[in-house]
């Protein structure tokens, strides 16, 4: 059994979903040729702009009783402080009726896409990087704070890092780990300036602000290996825990804190204590091995154990991880947790239903060990925009027909309404 509060949900971000923005640094990246896989762009997505009371209707019916989505950045501030208001009131259309529907929202404000005047203008790397988020989210906030409480700053921080600046993979496709280590402080000054900003504009004090955290279960591929076990520890200590860790101990990990030295006055002991809630996205697991050959990547190979069951991408599915990252994560912090993200991309449909039942019971024996984690968020409603892998990835509990737009609830997402409904696991399913 799950607690009485404990909430039940999806996520989602807007540019995956939302359809129609076309000012946003994605945008124009999808548009270069061979940046996407089928040359996919987030023009349309799932038009959720226009179809949310259907997206609403379905989570009710579904027996959801949280919701974690983003706002779009570029859409709340076009251009540089102009604010559009006809914005800000779609938003708060959503989230009203989201709480009408017995749906407790969580709001991400950064979730990986940038205005393009904010890319123009150095992206993460600029200086104006933290005022500029601190100043939209203390305006988000200040227009939204009463129909939210759960605030999200950064939607991972390290996967954007990794992709946009070290693997080039997405905007703005730098391959550069120095590059990639300055935009990880970037990030982290202007988490803590959004984290005071939303703080400052909750009049009622009502927000719980945190950072959803992407984290892995990094092992070693040869256990004996110091190469190996080299490229492990640097794997967990950069990618995997740099950002959190700043977050509870005010500290970055050695080689970080001294590449990423800035004169700006900005002290990462001041990020201690700058989260009301862990929110951590869990995938899958990387086992590791040193490559000389991959310079550009720190020297860590990543691969997964022989014979693993992987999802339609290739990653392992391994739901232990998520039992052993929660308890870590839970013993440094001591803060409530909510599992902002957890999913597997199956076209097919023929695995998720394991894949909820078998993570949802690591939540549950989490919980028993006096892990207090307050909610779970699958990954993700509807089938939508993943980013350099386009639509052909399928992480829905609903199905989406992209030509008519039209939702078809898969097993998987009955299954999970199931279990929100009883907030029980089904027992024949147990392992
Ligand atoms: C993490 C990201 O936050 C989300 O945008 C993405 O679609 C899922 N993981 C699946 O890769």
């Amino acid at each position: 059994m799950f607690p009485r509060h404990f909430l039940f949900g999806t996520a989602t971000s807007a540019t995956q979903v939302e359809g129609g923005c076309t000012n946003t640094d994605w945008y124009d990246f999808a548009r270069r040729p061979g940046r996407i896989k089928g040359g996919d762009t987030p023009e349309i997505a799932c038009d959720q702009w226009s179809r949310w009371p259907e997206d609403v209707a379905l989570q009710q019916r579904l027996g959801m009783t949280t919701h974690r989505l983003s706002i779009e950045w570029a859409r709340v501030e076009p251009r540089p402080g102009e604010i559009d208001a006809a914005a800000l009131d779609h938003y708060r259309a959503v989230l009203g009726a989201l709480r009408d529907a017995g749906i407790e929202p969580m709001v991400t404000l950064h979730h990986f896409s940038l205005p393009r005047w904010v890319r123009d203008a150095g992206g993460l790397l600029a200086d104006a990087l933290p005022e500029r988020l601190a100043r939209y989210a203390l305006r988000v906030v200040s227009a939204l704070g009463d129909l939210c409480s759960l605030w999200v700053t950064i939607n991972e921080p390290s996967v954007l890092v990794a992709q946009g600046y070290m693997l080039g993979a997405w905007p703005p496709g730098v391959q550069s780990p120095v590059t990639a280590i300055r935009a990880h402080h970037r990030l982290l000054e202007a988490h803590v300036a959004m984290y005071r900003a939303a703080h400052a504009a909750d009049a009622q004090g009502r927000a719980r602000v945190g950072v959803a955290h992407h984290v892995r279960v990094v092992q070693p591929e040869r256990p004996r290996r110091p190469g190996d076990l080299a490229a492990t520890a640097l794997m967990r200590r950069t990618f995997n825990e740099a950002f959190g860790r700043a977050l509870t101990e005010g500290k970055l990990y050695g080689p970080l804190d001294v590449l990423s030295r800035s004169k700006r006055g900005f002290r990462v002991a001041d990020a201690r204590g700058t989260q009301d809630f862990l929110g951590i996205n869990y995938y899958s697991r990387d086992v590791v091995r040193f490559s000389a050959a991959r310079a550009a990547e720190m020297f860590v190979a990543r691969g997964i154990p022989e014979g693993a069951e992987v999802s339609d991408l290739g990653w392992e599915i391994y739901p232990e991880g998520l039992g052993e990252v929660l308890r870590a994560w839970y013993a440094r912090a001591k803060i409530p947790v909510y599992v902002t993200e957890n999913g597997v991309a199956d076209a097919a449909d023929t695995r998720r239903g394991r894949f909820l039942v078998d993570h949802l019971a690591q939540v549950e024996a989490a919980i028993a060990d006096g892990v207090d984690v307050r909610g779970y968020y699958h990954w993700s409603l509807l089938d939508n925009f993943e980013w350099a892998e386009g639509y052909a990835a399928r992480f829905g509990l609903v199905e989406v027909d992209y030509a008519t737009q039209e939702r078809r609830v898969r097993p998987s997402g009955e299954l999970y309404a199931r279990i929100a409904r009883e907030r029980a696991l089904p027992g024949p399913m147990r392992r």
